[in-house]
């Protein structure tokens, strides 16, 4: 018989789900992350459900302070772009964010789709779903980490074509997500967005539509 989980167990991954946050550099520690705890995270990416089973994933590393500057000068450039979209009361109050923790965070990590060369089964007709997979395998890590205690930092405001450069990667890899990972000095109860009033939380009966919408 397949294994079956106790009432416990669910709940505790509720509670996993439930308290896992952003963490940007406010947070992190100077801790390093040890090569076995980043191998845990590894693991758990790698059993992520992926279309057609085509594991289109592919992780680089970064504990390089070099590499690291590099990545965070995307970041500047990106984020006053990125705050230029927002006019008044939220362009003042997206100046008092952070919003990253390149530096701060012991490890990161890059994720890439690798692009296929050839058809792959389901995704034949939404493109997509390669790189939904690999998103699959960053929530797994993502998870993973919080269950350590680690805190992960998803970082989207840079260009992704100049990660590529800075890392070197091949044509046919794709940026999906570049992550802050390490040590924290806590993690906060409620997204750090929501408490900054930037977004209120949505509720279930706003989302979730019965039959048809
Ligand atoms: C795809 C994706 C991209 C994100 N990019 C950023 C980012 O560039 N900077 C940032 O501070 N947070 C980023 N976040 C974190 C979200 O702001 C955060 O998940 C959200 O506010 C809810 O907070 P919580 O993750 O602590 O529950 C990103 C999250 C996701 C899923």
């Amino acid at each position: 018989m397949s294994h079956q989980f106790t009432t416990d167990n669910s709940q505790l991954l509720s509670d996993i789900m439930r308290l896992r946050r952003d963490v940007r550099g406010n947070h992190f520690l100077p801790k390093p992350v040890d090569n076995s705890i980043l191998d845990k995270l590894l693991d758990a990416a790698l059993y992520a459900p992926s279309v057609g089973y085509s594991q289109p994933w592919q992780f680089v590393v970064i504990r390089s302070e070099k590499i690291k500057q590099q990545v965070q000068q995307s970041f500047l450039q990106a984020n006053t772009a990125g705050q230029a979209l927002f006019t008044g009361d939220k362009n003042v109050q997206y100046s008092k964010l952070k919003l990253e923790g390149i530096l701060e965070a012991p490890v990161n990590l890059a994720v890439f789709y690798q692009n296929p060369s050839t058809p792959v089964l389901g995704q034949t007709s939404m493109p997509d779903m390669g790189r939904f997979s690999v998103v699959c395998a960053i929530q797994n890590l993502w998870l993973m980490a919080r269950s350590l205690n680690i805190g992960v930092g998803w970082v989207s405001i840079i260009d992704p074509n100049a990660v590529k450069q800075i890392l070197n990667a091949p044509k046919e890899s794709e940026l999906i997500g570049y992550l802050c990972i390490g040590y924290v000095d806590e993690f906060l109860d409620e997204p750090e967005l929501k408490t900054a009033g930037w977004e209120q939380q949505k509720v279930k009966s706003e989302v979730v539509f019965n039959e048809s919408f």
